[in-house]
């Protein structure tokens, strides 16, 4: 049996993923070892079939000894331990779901859905990297899978509405911790003004917000009742980085960048969980009929969830409480624009650590197993 290494299997990446693997039997396929940066020589996670210590994963010759490794500790584990192990001749696979190494050329970014060819043609050329995509380029891609296989798209723009969870455990804690603040703000004021109006409430509330010691370490702002449109880095073009990755890392993804799908939005914090919605407008290369064009999405993949352009079916099945830990993508109000008939709406919600993150890795490292 192939032995498989997996790194931060604690953080939150990485328990999706390892519940994941469990429910789909992974374990029975591979030789596993969990690594730990922090806890080497501790029990490791008590799944039937693995090594049940910790190794060290700081240790480049044991990390050497796998086939292959999976890591969800992060950028910067990555960009430490990666080139180190590659230059101490590791030629096993690396299978990773920070964002380090996506755009080199010695990687493919995995979604294996849309791109299993392109990974199948890596393997057999040798390629050893394997990186998964930003979460919403992932979501993206799958809720609109018939349209791409196509052909059909010549530009998208994408008007995200992330979770919290893109951010980290920590900041998904940190909106409760918000929203629970404002909570006793607002029972405090009830307490002392029973009668008080919405619109005094609001103002009270917005000044907690702006002058209170409401929590936010983390995101640096209040998320809870309001919203963050900047996510990642400062662009000299204007974008942030996490809109900059939606054209790169999606003609990356479907080996496009040549003749690139253009792709581009405004990407926003918003106070879900771990659910990804995208409002989208997306130009079609021709005109095609929306009977079609509705056939195309709900067979793109066995994950999309087409919900009807109606108001019931919408508020109850296109939204992150309802596709909240399912692997699932939902994708509706899709509809022709007033803009003209080469303009098509769309709305899609997913769940970012499911197909956003955990849920290419472990297809990856099955790819990669005998069967
Ligand atoms: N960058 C994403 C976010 C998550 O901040 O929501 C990971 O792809």
């Amino acid at each position: 049996m192939k032995k498989v290494g997996i790194i931060g299997s604690r953080g939150m990446v990485g328990s999706v993923l390892v519940d994941r693997m469990i429910a789909e039997g992974d374990f029975q396929h591979a030789d596993i070892t969990f690594f730990s940066t922090s806890q080497a020589g501790l029990a490791a996670p008590n799944v039937a079939g693995v090594t049940p210590i910790l190794k060290d994963a700081n240790s480049i010759q044991d990390l050497g000894e796998m086939d292959i490794l999976i890591s969800c500790q992060g950028g910067d584990y990555t960009k430490e331990i990666h080139p180190k192990l590659r230059k101490n001749g590791f030629q096993g696979y690396w299978i990773d779901a920070a964002s380090t190494l996506r755009m080199q050329d010695s990687a493919v970014i995995i979604l294996d859905p849309i791109n299993q060819l392109l990974i199948e043609k890596a393997i057999d050329n040798g390629i050893k990297d394997y990186v998964g995509g930003n979460c919403t380029v992932s979501l993206m891609l799958l809720a609109l899978n018939g349209l791409v296989r196509e052909n059909l798209i010549e530009w998208v723009t994408s008007m995200t509405y992330q979770a919290a969870s893109g951010a980290g455990a920590q900041n998904m804690l940190e909106l409760i911790q918000q929203m629970n603040y404002l909570g006793e703000s607002y029972l405090a004021q009830k307490q002392q003004h029973p009668h008080i109006s919405a619109l005094e409430m609001e103002k009270q509330l917005t000044h907690e917000m702006r002058f209170g010691d409401m929590p936010k370490e983390n995101f640096g702002h209040p998320l809870a009742l309001n919203l963050l449109p900047w996510i990642d880095s400062e662009l000299a073009n204007g974008q942030s980085r996490e809109e900059w990755k939606g054209q790169v890392e999606a003609n990356k993804i479907l080996g496009t960048t040549s003749n690139p799908i253009r792709i581009d939005g405004t990407c926003v914090r918003v106070s879900a969980m771990r659910c990804h919605s995208q409002g989208l407008t997306i130009k079609l290369k021709k005109n095609v009929s929306i009977e079609t064009i509705n056939d195309l999405i709900k067979h793109g993949n066995q994950w999309v969830h087409f919900v009807e352009n109606n108001k019931t079916a919408t508020l109850k099945e296109l939204t992150p409480s309802f596709v909240s830990g399912n692997l699932n993508i939902a994708i509706g109000r899709v509809r022709k624009m007033t803009l003209g008939d080469e303009y098509l709406n769309a709305f899609t919600v997913g769940d970012q650590l499911l197909w956003g993150a955990a849920e290419p890795l472990r297809r990856m490292m099955r790819i990669l197993l005998p069967s």
